[in-house]
């Protein structure tokens, strides 16, 4: 099983790092996570042997990472010394036991050495579900080709229409005003990125490895009736409250 988790790790200095990942959970209970290199979360898990899984429902992290809002509360772990989000309604802490390396994407398998709750699961939400996939369309964009782009989004955008709160509404206002630029031709190598991350948007992250390739590349197996989801990309307003950077 593959979970869509918020991974904090840090730097030798201490400088901490927040990156959403897809971490495979093993029959045994083993963590593994797999960064495209280049990665600071590669880089930070093996300089310090650890890292922190972040389980939240709140996708303005996951968005907001791939938009430049990396300024989410952090606080102490228990065991491993790595910050956590402060705002997780759960989070597990892990420390690295074997590394398959890899040209493209190593294996870094870790073992559980804490986990605790904090805020009881809500349940299930379409629109939260939109928010990720779209969220892995955008760190993407530069791969994609734009019609595919548009047609997923306007599938994702049938839940979130039917069922985000004021939080779904911000992180897909953040990432559509990425898929914008895109569009608007802003957002390519010879533009100013909008949103640079620390390995410069260099991973590889999504690219094919023995002939196994992300889900995102496939035709979209149920697409929107038409007239449904095919309004305009962002009717939402833009508003950051002044919370992140
Ligand atoms: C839901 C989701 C899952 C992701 N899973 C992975 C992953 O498993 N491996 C990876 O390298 N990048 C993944 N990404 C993309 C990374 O978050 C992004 O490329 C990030 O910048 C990783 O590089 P970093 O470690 O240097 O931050 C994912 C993105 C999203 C939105």
């Amino acid at each position: 099983m593959i979970l869509e988790t918020i991974v904090t790790t840090q730097s030798h200095l201490g400088v901490v790092h927040i990156a959403p990942m897809g971490i495979h959970v093993m029959d045994d209970g083993t963590r593994l996570v797999m960064p495209f290199r280049p990665s600071t979360t590669l880089e930070n898990i093996l300089a310090t042997g650890c890292a922190v899984l972040n389980h939240t429902d709140d996708v303005r992290v996951f968005a907001g990472c791939l938009t430049g809002r990396r300024n989410w509360p952090l606080v102490d772990s228990v065991k491993v010394p790595v910050a956590r989000l402060a705002d997780s309604l759960s989070h597990v802490e892990l420390e690295l036991t074997r590394v398959e390396d890899h040209d493209l994407r190593p294996k870094l398998y870790c073992k559980v050495t804490h986990e605790a709750n904090h805020v009881p699961f809500q349940g299930f939400n379409r629109a939260q579900y939109s928010v990720l996939e779209a969220a892995i369309l955008v760190s993407r964009l530069q791969m994609l080709p734009w019609d595919k782009v548009e047609s997923e989004l306007a599938y994702l955008r049938i839940g979130l229409d039917k069922c985000a709160g004021q939080r779904e509404k911000e992180a897909w206002g953040w990432l559509m005003e990425k898929v914008e630029a895109h569009k608007n031709g802003m957002d390519g190598d010879n533009a100013v990125e909008l949103t640079p991350s620390p390995n410069g948007g260099r991973s590889g992250w999504g690219q094919s490895i023995d002939g196994e390739t992300t889900d995102f590349t496939r035709p979209h197996p149920n697409p929107p009736p038409l007239g449904e989801g095919t309004g305009s990309l962002n009717s939402t307003a833009l508003t950051d409250g002044g919370k992140h950077t």
